[in-house]
Parts: structure tokens; C-alpha cells; sequence
């Protein structure tokens, strides 16, 4: 059994109750259940295959979930890069090896089986991208219709084109991420559509399960995990499913959790660096990571706690960094992975040379999305194929052989 709380005042609700916010406060929600009543045995865990649904004891859905078999994402040890760095144990949770190719799938297979749970048959959201292409994907499993806004000209060509061909009624808004979400909002409080953003407490408990994995994959937990962050839901959901492993017994110290911006688009880490209690939003994000390119981001009241209450740090890198690493991680570990994604490591490398984090940790970053996610800004990085006649003497004389 589960119920909502309100992070800020503490009020609780009725599950069977659908709200994004605290009806006294307006704060955020969280899902809470009666953790030191339940009876968990992890060995049987491990007998199940790794994945969301492997935590299904501490998820909220009852019945059989809408699932295209989610989460069991690689852990890889990046010992090429990790050496370069001086960095003895760093790993990559590769995310981009979901069902819609990014992380969004873990919210999404509870976000939508919650949505058929709570007796809705049409969901909603805004979107950078990824999360549009997973609530289109879950949307068609379930038989049930999806609107999707995007902030127009901003979202990746492989994010669009997932959600089109999954069968998303897609809006595109003149107008950035922020002013869709708060556009979809009002129109799910007022036409009863379900929000499936990560303001809706739900989506952030499929979430929660990459922290759970990392540690059954290295069989212990993190000194530090390293996150990009957008709107702050992923950062907030792991550091929730850890501190409930704590109240569980199963561990007793958290990672330091660790959340990496855009230069262009860094609220979170303004506040963590300068000690404010909330972040002054960003009028105008601007990233090539387009996937994180969010001035106010919704769950910062949750990731501020998260990385204060860890220890960690909040940290932003340029567009060039960014880039530089996703082809690094290409190129040196065989990794594809979307410029928000390679902002993650390309935080972990800016926080090492400053000697803000010690090269002795253990250190995971989440890596969020797949490569193919965007091939645009790829293709702009790099030299296209060079074209030939097709003979031998002309393929001889291209490779220089
Ligand atoms: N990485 C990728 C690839 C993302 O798509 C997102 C968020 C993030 C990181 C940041 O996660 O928002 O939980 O802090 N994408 C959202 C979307 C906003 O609409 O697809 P966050």
C-alpha cells in the first residue's frame, strides 16, 4: 500500500487521489509507503531478471504493468577514459539501451500502467523530446491516446520521429519547454487528461530503479552518481529509491548525488554553488543539449535536498565540453550516447581536474539517452564519408594506402 505526501508541508493523500501538487501548499509530491511494515527479501530479488519491475514490492502499480521490458541497462566500466582521468573505478549506467532509446522508459512503464490503474485513457505531456517519444511508445502498448507539446525547432529529429510513428497527436509550441509544461499543465487540471511529466510523483518511482540496479550490478553502493539534469526528476528519483533502501536496511550511506547542467541553462547549479534555498529560474536556456535545455526546472525543490542532504554537487559544462565527450565516449569506449547525456561524464572530468571530487571515488554516471536520439548534431560534428567512383583505384587512392 502507498500514499502521497507533500515534500514540504508533510500532508498526506489517498493514492486513488490524481494531483501533481500539494493541494494545501502547492509543493511537490512524493509517493511514500509503509516501508518499515514490509517484509523484503533482496535474494529473492536477484532470482528475477534485472530490471524495473525486478523492485516491484516498492512500486505502486497492483496489477500486471503496460511493459516493453525496461530498465536491465549495461553497466560499463570505462577503464579507458577512467585511466586518462586517473580515475580507477568510473562506469557509465548506459540508459540509452531502453526500449525508446533513454531512461524516460522506467518512468514511463509505471507512469502509464499508474495512468490505466487510476481509470484514464489519455495521457499528456510536454517534452524536450525523450519523454514524448517514451509516452508515445507506452501509450500505443496500452492502447490509450497521448498529446505531446515540444517546444517547435528544439526537440532532436530521432525524438519527433519516435513520437509520430508511435502515434502521439504531437503540438509543437512557439515557445520553450518551460511555457509547455506549464501550457499542458493547466490543460490536464482543467480537462482531466493524465500529466505524465515528472512532476506526477509516479513517474519518478520507475525511475528510482536505476539507483537500485547500479548498486545490484556493483554489488555495493557509489561513492558518487553523476547525473545531467534537465528538470531535476531523474536526480530526485534515485536519491528517493536509495534513502528508501536506507529505511529498508539494505544499505547505510547513500552516494553523493551529483547533477550536471549547461552552461546555458544551469539554475540548479547557480543555487547549489551559491547557497540559495530555491533557484532563480532562466528566462532563456540555451543549450546544444537540447534535452536539458529547461530554465525552471519543476522538481528542483527534491534535487536541491538530494545533492545538500548527500553532499554532493551540482556543476555545468560549456556546449563544447559536452560535445568533446560525446565523441570521446564514442570513440575511446564504443558508448553512443546524446549531448545531454555526455554532459554526466564531461561534468565528472571538469570536477576532477579542479579537485572538487577525489579520483579515488567509485563514481557511476548516468548516461541518459542513445546517440541515435539525435543524428543531426551529430552529423554537424563530424567529416561526412567521403564519395568515390566505384573502382578500386579510386578507393586505393581515397585511403592513402
Ligand atoms: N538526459 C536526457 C537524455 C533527457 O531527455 C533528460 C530530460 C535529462 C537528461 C534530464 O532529466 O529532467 O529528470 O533532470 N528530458 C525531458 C524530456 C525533460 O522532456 O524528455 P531530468
Amino acid at each position: 500500500m502507498h500514499h502521497l505526501t507533500c515534500v514540504s508541508c508533510g500532508a498526506t493523500f489517498n493514492a486513488a487521489q490524481i494531483l501533481y501538487q500539494c493541494p494545501v501548499c502547492g509543493h511537490l509530491l512524493a509517493v511514500e509507503y509503509d516501508l518499515d511494515r514490509m517484509e523484503i527479501d533482496p535474494r529473492a530479488w536477484k532470482e528475477r531478471p534485472l530490471s524495473v519491475w525486478r523492485y516491484r514490492e516498492i512500486l505502486p502499480v497492483s496489477g500486471h504493468p503496460i511493459t516493453l521490458q525496461e530498465g536491465g541497462t549495461p553497466l560499463y566500466h570505462l577503464k579507458r577514459m577512467g585511466a586518462e582521468m586517473g580515475i580507477r573505478e568510473l562506469y557509465a549506467k548506459h540508459e540509452g539501451m531502453n526500449p525508446s532509446g533513454s531512461f524516460k522508459d522506467r518512468g514511463m512503464t509505471v507512469g502509464v500502467s499508474m495512468a490505466l490503474q487510476l481509470g484514464k485513457n489519455t495521457v499528456a505531456c510536454a517534452s524536450t523530446g525523450n519523454t514524448s517519444a517514451s509516452l508515445a511508445v507506452y501509450a500505443a502498448k496500452a492502447g490509450i491516446h497521448a498529446v505531446v507539446l515540444l517546444p517547435a525547432g528544439k526537440v532532436a529529429l530521432g525524438k519527433v520521429a519516435q513520437a509520430l510513428i508511435h502515434g502521439a497527436e504531437a503540438i509543437s509550441i512557439r515557445g520553450n519547454f518551460d511555457q509547455a509544461l506549464e501550457m499542458v499543465h493547466d490543460l490536464c487540471r482543467s480537462h482531466g487528461l493524465y500529466l505524465l511529466n515528472s512532476i506526477n510523483p509516479y513517474r519518478l518511482e520507475g525511475q528510482k530503479t536505476i539507483g537500485f540496479e547500479i548498486l545490484d550490478q556493483l554489488g555495493g553502493v557509489p561513492d558518487r552518481i553523476v547525473l545531467p539534469v534537465g528538470n531535476a526528476g531523474n536526480i530526485s528519483a534515485v536519491h528517493k529509491g536509495l534513502k528508501e533502501y536506507i529505511t529498508l536496511g539494505l544499505i547505510d550511506t547513500l552516494p553523493m548525488m551529483t547533477g550536471i547542467q549547461a552552461e546555458g541553462s544551469r539554475p540548479i547549479v547557480d543555487a547549489i554553488q551559491r547557497g540559495l534555498p530555491e533557484v532563480i529560474p532562466e528566462r532563456h536556456p540555451d543549450t546544444v543539449a537540447t534535452a536539458i535545455r529547461i530554465g525552471t526546472p519543476v522538481n528542483a525543490e527534491k534535487a536541491l535536498a538530494a545533492i545538500r542532504q548527500t553532499g554532493g554537487t551540482a556543476e555545468s559544462v560549456t556546449d563544447d565540453e559536452i560535445l568533446a565527450m560525446q565523441k570521446e565516449l564514442a570513440r575511446k569506449e564504443g558508448i553512443g550516447v546524446e549531448p545531454a547525456s555526455a554532459a554526466s561524464v564531461a561534468g565528472v572530468k571538469k570536477l576532477v581536474e579542479s579537485g572538487k571530487i577525489d579520483r579515488k571515488e567509485r563514481i557511476v554516471c548516468v548516461v541518459t539517452g542513445h546517440l541515435l536520439k539525435d543524428p543531426e548534431t551529430v552529423v554537424r560534428q563530424c567529416k561526412p564519408p567521403l564519395e568515390i567512383d566505384a573502382d578500386l583505384r579510386s578507393l586505393l587512392s581515397a585511403l592513402r594506402l
